[in-house]
């Protein structure tokens, strides 16, 4: 019942905001015309170039979590923060980004080496990269969780996340971007590896999604 009432609440606050005329002033991603593979060149956003300190300063979690609902999400280029934002813009939640403890830099991310950082990882089940700064998930009871796609799963920072943080008692809303793959079997991975929680079920999104895609999301989910 807990549950259920905290996702009235996002979709209260949900409404509120869309009566109020918010709209969408999140920049749009180039890589939707990605087929089912990575695109072929990978621009780097100024996001990328960003130091993992000031990522931290960025994105401070709150002090005290006033607010039941929280989006945790991981970025390398910016995409999935683009529309993290949106969600927590539209819902009224708190915001907290995954900071890697090293960050990834364009080679990292060059999927067309195969012996590159991210791929690597993704090919090592158990690689856990570190985060470098603490999240706490206390008093929340809705967490909305984002990453990109990186060969149909979630980053492996993300299996640190999960593995790292007990959400007992709290409904997870996983989501991702990606050039064109679906969430696949991304969510239940993290789900499992998790090992507590009510996980729903998670959605692709592109990095242009509008309100309206994202709170049809979020009412389905309710
Ligand atoms: C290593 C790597 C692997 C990727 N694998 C996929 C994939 O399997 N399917 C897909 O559609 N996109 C894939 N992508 C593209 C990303 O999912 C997409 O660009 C995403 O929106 C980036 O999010 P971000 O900017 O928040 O990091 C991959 C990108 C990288 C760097």
């Amino acid at each position: 019942m807990k549950r259920m009432g905290s996702l009235i609440l996002v979709l209260a606050l949900a409404a509120l905001c869309v009566a109020c005329g918010s709209t969408s002033a999140q920049p749009s991603t180039t890589q939707e015309t990605m087929d089912a593979a990575p695109p072929e060149t990978s621009e780097p956003a100024p996001e990328a170039e960003a130091s993992a300190e000031e990522a931290l300063e960025a994105h401070e979690q709150p002090e005290e979590n006033a607010n039941a609902v929280l989006v945790v999400y991981f970025s390398a280029t910016g995409t999935t923060r683009g529309v993290a934002e949106k969600i927590a813009s539209l819902t009224g939640a708190d915001l907290v980004e995954i900071v890697p403890t090293q960050p990834y830099t364009d080679e990292d991310l060059n999927y067309s080496d195969r012996t590159t950082r991210a791929t690597v990882e993704q090919n090592t089940p158990d690689a856990r990269p570190e985060i470098a700064n603490e999240i706490s998930l206390d008093g929340y009871t809705t967490v909305f969780l984002g990453y990109p796609l990186w060969w149909g799963q979630a980053p492996r920072i993300m299996s640190a996340f999960v593995e790292n943080h007990d959400f007992m008692g709290i409904t997870i809303l996983p989501f991702c971007t990606s050039g064109s793959s679906d969430i696949g079997q991304s969510d239940d991975t993290l789900a499992g590896q998790a090992g507590s929680g009510t996980w729903l079920q998670g959605r692709r999104f592109s990095g242009s999604a509008s309100d309206d895609e994202l709170l049809a999301w979020i009412d389905d989910a309710a």
